[in-house]
């Protein structure tokens, strides 16, 4: 990994998420900086690339067609190839971000603001599913709970660090697992709102860290006991985590004394390959290339998930 710029769009925390006109506006104005800079930083010519990787999709529409717009005229004019990437699929190549990388096949858990996804890897390409989530996202869970709280945008990191001073045991909410493999988030919101709504007045601000900890507690270990779950099924022995809410403390310590009990490998990115950024995307783009993939330039965007 030569270099891996990103920028953070501090602008939408004001109106308490992302406002997806204003994304693809902030967008527009910077991607052109960020290349420069990541080019200078690897100390790399326009001329020295293979090809260009750019995300594809899932995600917000303008945002998406500022980045393959982008891709594509630089790719054009630079003749290089083009590979379009899942947003998702460079969550997953975050393992393979700095050594050691885990063995094929590996479970991975890819838990972020728009994700939550239990798969098996095969190959750098092929990821089957084993769960996901029917609704919110387990970072979005966390985002939503901690905007009920009273806490700021985003919410993750407010509850992973409020819940350090509470008791995980506080209060018993929902088990946000559903069916035999997925998640279902949406429950778990409902039961903090109707009980923040039954409450005094104080009754947040006497007992927030109880709150956020038992909150927090109850997100992570649905996701731990998945795992457990996926390793007993599948006998793998490699768990790769990804995403933005693998920066939670309590998810790590968990997934730790888990792996150190039933014996299997964790793999954790280091927290600038976790959240979103271009470098899981190049690297995605690295494994497609290997395999003979371009993109041709009249691949269109796509707002949804495939998986
Ligand atoms: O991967 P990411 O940067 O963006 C998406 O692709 O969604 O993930 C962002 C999500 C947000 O929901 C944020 O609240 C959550 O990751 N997050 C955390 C923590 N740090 C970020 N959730 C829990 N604990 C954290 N420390
Ligand atoms: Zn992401």
């Amino acid at each position: 990994m030569l270099s891996s710029v990103v920028n953070v769009q501090v602008q939408h925390s004001a109106q308490g998420g992302i406002v997806p006109e204003l994304a693809s506006r902030l967008h527009q104005q910077k991607i052109s900086l960020v290349v420069q800079e990541a080019l200078q930083q690897a100390g790399v010519q326009p001329a020295q690339l293979d090809a260009v990787a750019y995300t594809a999709g899932p995600g917000l529409m303008g945002a998406l067609l500022v980045g393959s717009s982008f891709a594509k005229a630089y790719a054009q004019a630079l003749g290089k190839p083009l590979v379009a990437v899942d947003h998702l699929h460079g969550h997953l190549m975050s393992a393979y971000a700095e050594e050691p990388h885990p063995p094929l096949p590996h479970l991975c858990l890819l838990v972020s603001g728009g994700h939550t996804l239990l798969l098996q890897a095969t190959d750098h390409l092929v990821h089957q599913k084993l769960g996901g989530t029917l609704d919110d996202a387990a970072g979005e869970a966390f985002d939503k709970a901690a905007r009920m709280l009273g806490l700021p945008y985003p919410g993750g990191p407010e509850i992973d660090r409020m819940a350090r001073e509470g008791d995980p045991l506080f209060h018993p909410w929902p088990d946000p697992r559903t069916g035999q493999w997925d998640f279902s988030f949406s429950g778990l919101k409902t039961a903090i709102l109707y009980h923040l709504q039954k409450q005094k007045p104080d009754y947040i601000q006497q007992h927030l860290p109880h709150l956020a900890a038992s909150i927090q507690h109850t997100i992570v270990m649905a996701l731990v006991h998945r795992v457990e779950q996926a390793v007993a099924h599948t006998g793998l022995q490699h768990v790769a985590l990804a995403g933005g809410v693998a920066a939670n403390g309590y998810l790590r310590t968990q997934l730790q004394g888990s792996a150190a009990r039933l014996g299997y490998t964790l793999y954790i990115p280091a927290f600038r390959y976790c959240t979103d950024n271009a470098a899981m995307i190049a690297l995605a783009g690295y494994y497609l290339r290997l395999q003979g993939h371009s993109t041709p330039h009249s691949h269109v965007p796509y707002a949804q998930h495939l998986l």
